[in-house]
């Protein structure tokens, strides 16, 4: 049987609000916590089939969740790509030089040499799903270009143009980057990932202008190539705002995840049906104040009542989130219909 996540997404059904949280796996997580104590590296551990099982299926353990999503990072491709690829505290990745050649004449077979112990783990998850969907995922086109060629968080220290002058270096990047997110998906799918989402975090520091260029055409081949594998596909590319419409005209995703700068009555009416994830702020889950959360999550159930919706955040699960705030969350979309 197909599982709620597709259903919702694929036949639109408005019946039932399948829920997941991104970064559901990791850092907020006391069991995550453990064990990163012992896993000092971060890239080892995204490399350990065993723990990318144990970690994927924590959330599913504790609550009442309708997905999983396998635990790894986006990074993963710059590394396989043989970018070196750190996590320091405090600081977030920090990534090393490029060296165009080497990356452009990344042999496929290598990269995906390097990533077999991910794969190894999704199809370690697969069995303990209990019908429950699976989400693969990437980053997009233009995350991974920015993380590659700034070599840190564009947080600390991002300047477009500085990233926009090298067109040879780009157009050769992009291509290389399209290639393999593309055959890292095909080999999630293989392993058992039945849905695909694709984080384009940064999507919002484009210029308006440029979105065309780096976000929507980039992203629509990785889009053109998962839907021929008949997989549904999610979109994020957080941060665009009143963009998120041209996004959907162009790209065609699956379903689209909004992030919690969007009014979500304003997108359930530009969209025409398009299956909509996301949105609450995951800020307001810091709040001890159960009330207020409980008032900003029926907004989002309320709006989306008859349409088709997952529920989810308009980013990922904070640090500082307690557990006990995601089950009173999910209570509250369960108690919903
Ligand atoms: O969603 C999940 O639970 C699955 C696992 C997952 C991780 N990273 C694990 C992780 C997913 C889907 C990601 C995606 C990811 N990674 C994105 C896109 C989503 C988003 O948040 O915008 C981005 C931009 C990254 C890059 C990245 N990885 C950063 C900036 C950092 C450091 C800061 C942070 O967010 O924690 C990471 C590290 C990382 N990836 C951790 C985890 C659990 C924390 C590692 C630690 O314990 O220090």
């Amino acid at each position: 049987m197909k599982d709620t996540l597709r259903i919702c997404i694929e036949e639109k059904k408005t019946s039932y609000i399948p829920i997941w949280f991104m970064r559901q796996a990791g850092r907020y997580l006391p069991e995550f916590k453990e064990i990163r104590k012992k896993n000092i590296n971060f890239i080892k551990l995204c490399l350990n089939p065993n723990l990318i099982a144990e970690i994927t299926l924590q959330p599913l353990k504790r609550f009442d969740l309708d997905a999983a999503i396998i635990f790894s990072d986006i990074l993963m491709i710059p590394y396989s790509l043989g970018q070196k690829v750190e996590f320091k505290k405090g600081v977030g990745p920090v990534l090393g030089d490029i060296e165009l050649d080497n990356i452009i004449n990344t042999d496929p077979t290598d990269f995906i040499k390097r990533l077999l112990p991910v794969y190894k783990g999704i199809e370690k998850v697969k069995d303990n799903l209990k019908g429950k969907s699976l989400v693969g995922f990437a980053g997009a086109p233009w995350t991974l270009l920015l993380y590659m060629l700034n070599k840190e968080s564009p947080k600390n220290n991002f300047n477009f143009d500085k990233i926009n002058k090298n067109k040879f270096l780009i157009n050769k990047l992009l291509k290389k980057i399209e290639e393999m997110i593309c055959l890292h998906v095909d080999k999630q799918i293989e392993a058992g990932a039945n849905i695909i989402q694709i984080f384009d975090s940064w999507a919002g520091l484009l210029p308006k202008n440029e979105l065309p260029n780096y976000c929507y055409i980039p992203t629509l081949k990785v889009v053109q190539h998962i839907k021929s594998k008949k997989i549904p596909v999610i979109c994020f590319p957080k941060g665009i705002g009143e963009s998120y419409v041209d996004f959907c005209s162009t790209v065609k995703p699956d379903c689209i995840s909004i992030d919690y700068e969007v009014d979500p009555k304003w997108i359930k009416d530009k969209l025409n049906g398009t299956p909509i994830q996301g949105g609450l702020d995951p800020k307001i889950l810091l709040d001890d104040d159960k009330e207020r959360i409980k008032k900003n999550t029926e907004n989002y159930l309320n709006i989306f009542k008859d349409y088709p919706y997952v529920f989810n955040l308009g980013h990922g699960v904070l640090p500082e989130t307690k557990p006990e705030t995601i089950e009173y969350l999910i209570k509250i979309v369960r108690n919903k219909k």
